[in-house]
């Protein structure tokens, strides 16, 4: 667990994850910027070096290189960014330091914006020290820990307090699956390690995040998304955690641009290329996309969803994207079992959450 990693290069599964996190890193700030904050926070708790041996950025530099890009409205709505990195070994701090200093010579306008602070600190220390900025603005936070220590409830529900946080959590899940009953496991994490053995061993992340989830306040508006990534013989993963659609349906594009089977792993986990051959006995099983919109058709022509508002909400709770649910909805009116007036069932964020169009589905035909 102690190896330190920016000794070696960074491997595929570890860029596929520092993608995943610069990618939102690029949804998030611009829509922040132009929001109308007035100051924003990214956090990057474990940030490592700032670079892997061969140059390769990691994620505290991908966050800078994704603030510059967004140079010129950041000031043009005068936004101040706070940029908060922490790394617990001291060399590699200093290391992260050189890094950090080196991108604000190369581009000086980034200092006159950005307010970057490095904490040489355990992570318990920083994040306790660090939390009443986390509840005060929008922030932006990266949990990029080795092992699953800080997947601690404590963390996981601290975060469920805030309301303008978007988190991705890096959690090696299949430490569970070989050590999630031992003692030394459970002071930092209690799961259920009979009901997550009873899925297959590649399921052990989305297993992982199914329990997390009962472990939030009973109403709680935090949403959580696993994407799981294989590497080797081992299963790890993101876990992106929002309370708001906005931010869901933004990680849900890039879960699904990654993956246009499943949206949620760097391989198939579902076997969908399998269930799109005939079986002989059993006929055609339905993909994971199919299945979804057979669950959303069942719903509608059960009247338990009637509108575009509706089928938006149920896809993005069921990790798909309001693109999946229109499908449908199109076929349902070529088939006349529905209508609805105008060409679109308008089942996206903007139609939804921005506009405010309501528009009703009428069932012609159960
Ligand atoms: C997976 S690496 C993060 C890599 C980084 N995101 C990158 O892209 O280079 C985890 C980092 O957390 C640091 N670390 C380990 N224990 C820590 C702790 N208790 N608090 C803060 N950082 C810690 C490690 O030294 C290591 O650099």
């Amino acid at each position: 667990m102690s190896k330190n990693l920016h000794e070696k290069p960074f491997d595929g599964t570890t860029i596929a994850k520092l993608e995943i996190f610069e990618d939102y890193a690029q949804a998030w700030i611009p829509t922040f910027v132009m929001h109308g904050d007035l100051v924003i926070c990214i956090f990057d708790f474990f940030a490592g070096t700032g670079y892997d041996k061969n140059g390769v950025p990691g994620s505290p530099i991908r966050v800078l290189k994704k603030l510059r890009e967004q140079i010129a409205p950041i000031f043009q709505k005068k936004v101040k960014v706070r940029v908060f990195f922490n790394e617990f070994n001291p060399k590699k701090q200093e290391q992260l330091s050189l890094a950090c200093n080196d991108f604000f010579k190369t581009y000086p306008e980034m200092g006159r914006a950005i307010e970057l602070q490095i904490f040489n600190e355990d992570f318990d220390v920083c994040v306790d020290r660090l939390l009443p900025v986390i509840r005060e603005f929008s922030s932006l936070i990266y949990l990029d820990q080795n092992g699953i220590r800080f997947l601690a409830d404590k963390y996981l529900l601290e975060l469920e307090k805030t309301t303008r946080t978007d988190f991705l959590y890096f959690v090696s899940s299949s430490y569970f699956w070989r050590f999630g009953d031992k003692e030394e496991f459970r002071t930092h994490v209690q799961l259920d390690m009979g009901a997550a053995k009873k899925n297959p061993y590649h399921f052990i992340h989305r297993s992982l995040i199914n329990q997390l989830r009962t472990k939030l306040p009973v109403g709680s508006k935090l949403k959580l998304y696993p994407f799981s990534l294989k590497k080797g013989a081992n299963i790890h993963g993101i876990i992106f955690g929002a309370s708001h659609p906005r931010a869901v349906e933004k990680f849900l594009r890039i879960a699904w641009k990654r993956n246009e089977t499943n949206g949620e792993a760097n391989f198939d986990i579902d076997e969908d290329r399998q269930k799109r051959q005939l079986n002989l006995f059993e006929g055609r099983q339905l993909t994971k996309i199919e299945s979804f919109q057979q669950r959303l058709r069942n719903e509608v022509l059960k009247g338990s969803i009637t509108n575009n508002f509706e089928a938006f909400d149920f896809a993005l709770d069921e990790a798909h994207l309001g693109s999946h649910a229109a499908e449908e909805l199109r076929k349902m009116k070529r088939e006349a079992l529905i209508d609805y007036q105008g060409i679109s069932p308008l089942v996206t964020y903007e139609n939804v959450y921005q506009k405010g169009r309501r528009l009703t589905f009428k069932v012609i035909q159960k």
